[in-house]
């Protein structure tokens, strides 16, 4: 039998709470600084990522923001979606639903088809070299106001083909759902798959808002929908999908320790639940290291953690605005891989 972590490393999984501005690796970050001719406001790769330290949400986005600055070119974000291609190419992750923040770049003078050219291409080739399938997902910055977001969602109409959805993030506490209402019953109308951040540190209202107002198919976090009975019933009944990001969480003081996250419990309520890395290079870790961080809270035996990592790999393929033929795919695939397992003798 495999070890825990072994069996993470091969098990075919599913991404679909991935901010691509959030792969950006200090490294690289220097590296496209000194291509652009930028000067960062930090010495050293060891002394930006020293800055790494949050107590809140808005403390990361501070940072966030700022790195992004260094992205200019189409090149540049080919660059920064290839290096997560080739990181989680090697983490047996098969199919990635990624999400970008055109808005964070156009203030900047960077033109939308600049972003979304990069990342796309990217990940074409990602799919040709890796076979990784893969859906871009547009994100309004809620900080910013609804005709903002109105006059993004215009540039993103004539590239219907490369976008599959439209989400919300950024700051959210003092910006509910529902400031973007009718940008989103617009979304809808156009045909575009619908999710948003809700409950990472907002209220339970906020996610009753996404669901209500936005109509939401999936909902990105959603922490704080143990905090009120009523609706983990209605997640429960809706059979809604939450992105749960455990080291994001602890990154961000969401939990206080890894040992007190609600993914087991969000498990054992029947919540469609599973993991994403959110932001990798700022919270320490892609998709494998996030299901190592949860491991150890997934039942007392190997084999009952192994039963809880296919659910949440399972849960991550059904969740995900792919065809029910591939779902179906996706899973078969988990079900060969875990019949290997328990093929492997034990090494005693
Ligand atoms: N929360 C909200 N907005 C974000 C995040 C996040 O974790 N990452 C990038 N934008
Ligand atoms: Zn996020």
């Amino acid at each position: 039998m495999q070890t825990i972590k072994e069996f993470i490393a091969g098990l075919p999984k599913a991404e679909l709470h991935l901010h691509i501005e959030g792969t950006f690796e200090p490294e690289l970050m220097f590296e496209l600084a000194e291509r652009n001719r930028i000067t960062l406001p930090f010495e050293s790769v060891e002394a930006l990522r020293k800055a790494y330290d949050f107590s809140e949400l808005q403390d990361f986005l501070d940072i966030y923001y700022q790195g992004m600055n260094v992205l200019r070119t189409e090149q540049d974000f080919y660059d920064l979606t290839w290096a997560y291609l080739e990181k989680v190419s090697k983490q047996a992750v098969r199919h990635i639903e990624i999400f970008f923040d055109p808005q964070g770049h156009v203030e900047r003078g960077i033109a939308f088809e600049t972003v979304l050219n990069g990342i796309h291409s990217a990940l074409v080739q990602g799919k040709k070299e890796f076979d990784i399938s893969f859906g871009i997902i547009m994100c309004f910055l809620r900080h910013l106001d609804e005709e903002d977001a109105f006059k993004t969602l215009d540039s993103a109409l004539p590239h219907k083909d490369r976008i599959i959805g439209v989400g919300l993030d950024s700051s959210e506490i003092g910006h509910p759902p529902s400031k973007f209402q009718r940008v989103f019953a617009r979304a809808r109308d156009e045909g575009f798959h619908v999710v948003a951040h809700a409950g990472e540190e907002g209220p339970p209202e906020y996610i009753y808002e996404a669901l209500d107002l936005l109509k939401v198919e999936r909902v990105d976090h959603g922490n704080t929908s143990l905090r009120d009975e009523a609706l983990v019933q209605r997640l429960l009944r809706e059979e809604i999908p939450l992105t749960v990001c455990p080291l994001s969480n602890t990154k961000l003081c969401v939990v206080d320790d890894i040992k007190n996250h609600p993914l087991p419990k969000m498990l054992e309520l029947g919540l469609k639940a599973m993991i994403n890395s959110d932001d990798p290079a700022y919270f320490g870790g892609y998709l494998n290291e996030n299901y190592e961080a949860v491991s150890p809270l997934l039942g007392s035996t190997d084999q009952e953690k192994k039963e809880k990592l296919l659910l949440l790999a399972s849960n991550s393929f059904t969740s995900a605005f792919i065809s029910e033929a591939e779902k179906e795919q996706y899973l078969q695939e988990i079900a060969a891989y875990s019949q290997t397992d328990s093929r492997e003798p034990a090494q005693e």
